[in-house]
């Protein structure tokens, strides 16, 4: 029986204040309105962003409203569609997108940045085009994290937020292109633009780091550092092409001075995907002064780096990246292609698979750095039968 127009009642985890566990809840969620898509979400993972906002919000992130669904690097299928939506229907396959692409402003008609800005004010309140949210749990208003909230078994996106993908793609593996393997790859090839034969050093071996690797790897780099406080993380990020593995704590030197003495002189490109303050200084300081790239990858939103103005003045570069420069709509869907074509590895991310109910495991598996990515499926296994593979 259809579904569409009418109000879905289903399971999400909804976060009723920052700093404590996810609650599964019965939400309903609103149809689609104009230029809305309404998905089912058949898995999504769980990043290191939706910790720091649940977790940080009011520390080192400034205030967003709760409650909350969080969420937001997901795959799924059209449930139903609002009035004026023309690229997709019922059925298609879709990556739900926290970055639009509406393929119309300046910036996403300019070749210079994947920063598109339509919706965005709302989006990062929590609210889509009208100032409203289309999921509600026991009559109030629950706010959609980056217009996404894919820890709902259905959510309501802008259609200039959604990425139609191959119908044979799985889910509960393409699902991380939402988010921490495209940023990180995107970070290396597109923002760094990693040249053969360099040298490069990563910061944070999460999924974003690992696929950061991945990226220094297919751009040919020479060396490739990972650098980690968790030596665990090692044997993966050798699987990603790393060359080299540093760990702060097992030396006395600051880690840049480290770098800088094992590459004569300092890397040709490095990445923070640790979303650390100190880390960032340490990156940029690590890089070839001459030349060096540093690219900003990690989140936060505390005052950063305070740079020593002769760290840029020689001829370093300082580099922040969003969504790892991918325009959204129009190359997840590439991104898909390359994994089903195996130039991308995806399998090697997902370290455990959960269902909804236990989600707040999976934000412990996270923390503990005992996890790189952990799958969520949203629906019981019999109804979702990718999941058991
Ligand atoms: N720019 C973007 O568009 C974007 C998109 C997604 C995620 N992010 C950010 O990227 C960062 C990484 O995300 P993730 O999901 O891979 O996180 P993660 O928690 O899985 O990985 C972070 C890694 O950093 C390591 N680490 C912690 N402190 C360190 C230190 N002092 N030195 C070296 N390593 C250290 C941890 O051990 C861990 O392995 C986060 O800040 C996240 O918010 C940014
Ligand atoms: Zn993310
Ligand atoms: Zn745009």
């Amino acid at each position: 029986m259809s579904t569409a127009g009418q109000v879905i009642k289903c399971k999400a985890a909804v976060a009723w204040e920052s700093g404590k566990p996810l609650s599964i809840e019965d939400v309903e969620v609103a149809p689609p309105k104009v230029h809305e898509v309404r998905i089912k979400i058949v898995a999504t993972g769980v990043c290191h962003t939706d910790w720091e906002y649940l977790y940080e919000t009011g520390k080192g992130m400034k205030f967003r409203p709760f409650p909350l669904v969080l969420g937001h690097e997901a795959a799924g299928e059209v449930e139903s569609v609002g009035p004026e939506v023309t690229d997709f229907s019922p059925g298609d396959k879709v990556i739900p997108l926290f970055l639009p692409q509406c393929q119309q402003c300046e910036r996403c008609l300019s070749s210079k940045t994947n920063l598109c800005r339509k919706n965005w004010a709302n989006t990062q309140v929590g609210v889509l085009a009208d100032g409203t949210s289309r999921i509600s749990c026991n009559g109030q208003q629950v706010y959609q994290f980056l217009g996404v909230s894919s820890f709902s078994q259905y959510t309501v996106v802008p259609d200039t937020s959604l990425a139609k993908i191959r119908a044979d793609a799985p889910l509960h593996k393409v699902c991380l292109l939402g988010c921490g393997v495209s940023t990180g790859y995107g970070a290396a090839v597109n923002t760094g633009k990693v040249e053969k034969d360099s040298s490069c050093a990563v910061f944070g071996l999460g999924a974003v780091g690992l696929a950061a690797i991945m990226g220094c790897q297919i751009s040919r780099a020479k060396r490739i550092i990972g650098v980690d406080i968790n030596p665990d993380k090692f044997e993966k990020a050798k699987m990603f092409g790393a060359t080299e593995f540093v760990n702060p704590r097992e030396h006395s030197k600051n880690i840049q001075d480290v770098l800088v003495e094992m590459t004569d002189g300092g890397v040709d490109f490095a990445f923070e995907c640790v979303g650390s303050p100190a880390v960032m200084t340490s990156a940029l300081e690590s890089t070839t002064d001459a030349w060096g790239l540093c690219v900003i990858v990690g989140w936060t939103e505390t005052e950063a780096m305070n740079v020593v103005v002769e760290k840029i003045l020689m001829g370093r570069t300082l580099k922040g990246t969003y969504f790892g420069g991918w325009k959204s709509v129009q190359d997840v869907p590439k991104l898909v292609d390359d994994y089903m074509n195996k130039k991308l590895k995806l399998d090697e991310f997902i370290t455990h698979k959960l269902p909804l109910d236990q989600i707040n495991k999976a934000f412990e598996l996270l923390k503990l750095g005992t996890s790189i990515r952990t799958v969520i499926s949203l629906w019981p296994e019999k109804a979702n039968p990718e999941m058991a593979s």
